[in-house]
């Protein structure tokens, strides 16, 4: 719509600033350090929808980080829309692989450098801007509800019980998020499933104390070495994981299915390239975009213990640590994949060492359907921002929301996301290219207004 690119071309510096001064707010929610930051960030964000154009907007406290709600109704009648996102971003560190500040954002060859750029405030901020846009041209053709959290970062622990005290409130017809990617701007996509996780920690204790590695090195269990030798036996030589029911429920597609999810455009070389590796590697019998669109996976995220500081100190460790992870396929459960994970990690403990594991926060996997209204009016957008229909892919990435989404609020979910795979969301130097920024703002308003128009039918 013409209102629509003129009102975004006169007041295209301002969104622009406007974002910058977001991501100036160092909104880091996993370390209490940044505890106020992260409020400063909700006020922003509240302050935002106001001035976009919310009838209301109010801070929600929870026992962790605050939520933002606001909201825009217009008329009952007409379809709502609940616009979910996170303000909350990842630890910046390591500090020193960054070109500039994390929370000094600097543009650079037409891309915004800075934490959560992507993940997520640019991408909220498109849909503040974009209600901005429908407001102030009088276009508004339905009723928005925004939910911005602060706690996606660290698992959304409280967000479940907010959906719980809030049903009436959040009340909608269909969740719209932009927290994903697209395969590229020449091959805009819509993801269609995100993995679920379940997550945990690992302790092996030896030795009631470090011992001299002479003194006692080969006769006393090293809890390093053992650590490190049940971590690989947890997959078998073809990279499939060895715990006992892990793959019991998993959904397998179909060879149709599969044919068209590897019918996405995908370069193994330019992959490659650009990772600096000279091969990928993973579960024998799938494809790249089969081992991050549709199948489980164990990664170790972290590992620790015994002597890591400058030069050599000749030490048999007391204990060793690691953390793990693992991503979800539809049915795989994540309280269930935790218990199948204690179970078989207590189990293959050898004698000598004591073995502890510890659940972290985790998520359900998602699937969202392709047939539904909400789903064309989001290709249709596409098609007429892009000029191109979108091309469905299954993402690799979890949102533990989006499945409480569902069970609580009765709700699908559209993942109507423009990041791009080497955005570096949660690494050093995480990007937005101010093209993605504004194809958003662009795109999002057409979401809004096919839903209006094919809910009528
Ligand atoms: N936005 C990401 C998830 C994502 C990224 C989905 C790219 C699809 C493509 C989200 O902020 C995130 O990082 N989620 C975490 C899980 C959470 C429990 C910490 C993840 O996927 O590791
Ligand atoms: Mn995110
Ligand atoms: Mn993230």
């Amino acid at each position: 719509m013409q209102v629509w690119n003129d009102y975004l071309a006169a007041n295209k510096q301002r969104f622009l600033d406007e974002l910058l001064d977001l991501l100036r707010i160092p909104s880091v929610s996993a370390d209490s350090k940044y505890k106020a930051d992260v409020a400063r960030c909700a006020e922003a964000v509240k302050a935002s929808l106001l001035a976009a154009g919310c009838d209301t907007a109010e801070i929600c406290p929870t026992a962790g980080h605050p939520i933002v709600y606001g909201e825009k109704i217009i008329d009952p009648s007409l379809p709502t829309v609940l616009v979910y996102g996170h303000y909350d971003v990842q630890p910046a560190d390591p500090l020193e692989l960054w070109h500039s500040g994390p929370f000094e954002p600097v543009i650079k060859d037409e891309k915004i450098y800075a934490r959560g750029a992507c993940d997520d405030k640019g991408q909220v901020f498109m849909h503040v801007k974009a209600l901005e846009v429908m407001v102030k041209t009088n276009t508004l053709p339905c009723n928005i509800k925004m939910m911005v959290e602060g706690e996606e970062e660290v698992g959304s622990v409280n967000l479940g019980k907010f959906l719980e005290d809030n049903k009436q409130k959040l009340k909608a017809d269909i969740v719209l998020v932009s927290d994903t990617s697209m395969i590229s701007m020449e091959h805009p996509s819509l993801e269609t499933g995100l993995r679920g996780l379940a997550y945990m920690e690992v302790e092996v204790v030896g030795p009631n104390r470090d011992l001299h590695s002479g003194v006692y090195g080969g006769a006393v269990a090293n809890p390093i070495n053992i650590l490190a030798k049940m971590i690989a036996s947890l997959h078998d030589e073809n990279n499939h994981i060895t715990i006992p029911g892990f793959y019991d429920k998993v959904q397998e597609l179909s060879e149709a299915d599969r044919k068209a999810l590897n019918a996405a455009p995908f370069d193994l070389e330019e992959y490659k390239k650009e990772l600096g590796i000279d091969d990928v590697r993973g579960e024998k019998g799938y494809t790249t975009l089969e081992r991050t669109g549709i199948r489980p996976t164990l990664d170790v995220n972290g590992i620790w213990g015994g002597y890591t500081g400058e030069g050599a100190k000749t030490v048999l460790p007391s204990k060793a640590n690691a953390k793990i992870s693992m991503r979800l396929v539809p049915n795989q459960g994540a309280k269930e994949i935790a218990a199948l994970f204690q179970k078989h990690f207590e189990s293959i403990a050898p004698a000598g060492v004591k073995v502890t594991v510890t659940e972290h926060h985790g998520g359900e996997p998602v699937v969202t359907p392709t047939d539904s209204i909400a789903y064309k009016a989001a290709a249709k957008a596409i098609q007429t921002a892009f000029g191109k229909d979108p091309i469905p892919t299954r993402g690799g990435g979890s949102i533990p929301i989006i499945a409480l989404f569902e069970k609580t609020l009765g709700l699908k979910t559209v993942l109507l996301g423009f990041g791009l795979d080497n955005d570096n969301i949660h690494s050093p130097n995480e990007k937005y290219d101010i093209f993605n920024y504004f194809k958003g703002i662009e795109t999002i308003p057409h979401f809004h207004k096919n839903l209006a128009e094919m809910s009528k039918n």
